[in-house]
């Protein structure tokens, strides 16, 4: 958010966050109804906003995070709010979780790929693989390179100076690659996020390869090993 353009794009970083929240609540009954028994893993939650901000949506779920960093972790469980339950966050050993194989429903992994290096993302997807139950949903949400105001953004955040970003059908081939399937591909943050009345245009835009973000959901095949 130190940036001046981001800032004049949306006053927070929550509400970056929370158009993908929308855009999953859009995509999946399964979280609009609550999400009653369901494990949803926000891989490299850094400071679990996402979680944070779907928790109150999802009353009937197990939350989960995890991320390489240690202190993101602390300052996640520090800005927690009292009153909710806080998520079981765990510390990565590179792509490696120490989440049970097969337990989850959702995978989240937002804005995370773009800093992992190119040879290790498929060790990353892997994992995910891993964790997932068969037909459990995995969602990429990144950086969409063909946006001209999100690269520009990009080169000019501190954050994101080793950022290698990564265009959707990348994605979308690793994961086609891995087995998984039903891949899909959508845009969305075709408007500032503090525009939020403006975010119907995602419903006739959401094809069109030039919203600021993308994301690539797919579904881990039933029959594929663990
Ligand atoms: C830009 S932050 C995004 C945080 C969060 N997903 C969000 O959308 O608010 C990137 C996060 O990825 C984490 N990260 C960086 N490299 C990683 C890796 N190789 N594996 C997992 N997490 C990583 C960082 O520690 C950081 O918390």
């Amino acid at each position: 958010m130190d940036s001046p353009i981001k800032a004049l794009l949306g006053s927070s970083a929550d509400q970056f966050v929370d158009v993908k929240i929308r855009w999953l609540m859009n995509r999946f009954a399964s979280l609009r109804a609550g999400g009653a028994g369901l494990r949803l893993l926000d891989y490299g939650c850094g400071t679990a906003t996402l979680l944070r901000l779907l928790a109150p949506q999802l009353r009937g779920a197990a939350l989960l995070g995890c991320d390489i960093s240690t202190g993101m972790l602390d300052e996640a469980r520090r800005v927690w709010p009292a009153g909710i339950d806080q998520p079981e966050l765990s510390v990565q050993d590179g792509a490696s979780t120490s989440v049970a194989a097969g337990s989850c429903d959702f995978v989240v992994i937002s804005a995370v790929l773009h800093h992992v290096p190119v040879e290790l993302r498929r060790d990353v997807y892997a994992e995910i693989r891993r964790v997932l139950r068969p037909g459990g949903h995995i969602v990429v949400f990144e950086h969409n390179p063909l946006n001209p105001v999100t690269r520009y953004v990009v080169a000019r955040t501190p954050i994101d100076q080793n950022a290698i970003l990564l265009r959707a059908r990348e994605v979308h081939d690793a994961l086609g690659d891995l087995g998984f399937g039903n891949i899909r591909t959508g845009y969305l943050m075709f408007a500032p996020p503090r525009l939020h009345a403006l975010e119907g245009l995602e419903r006739l835009f959401g094809w069109l390869p030039l919203g600021a973000q993308y994301a690539v959901t797919a579904q881990r095949s039933p029959d594929l090993p663990a």
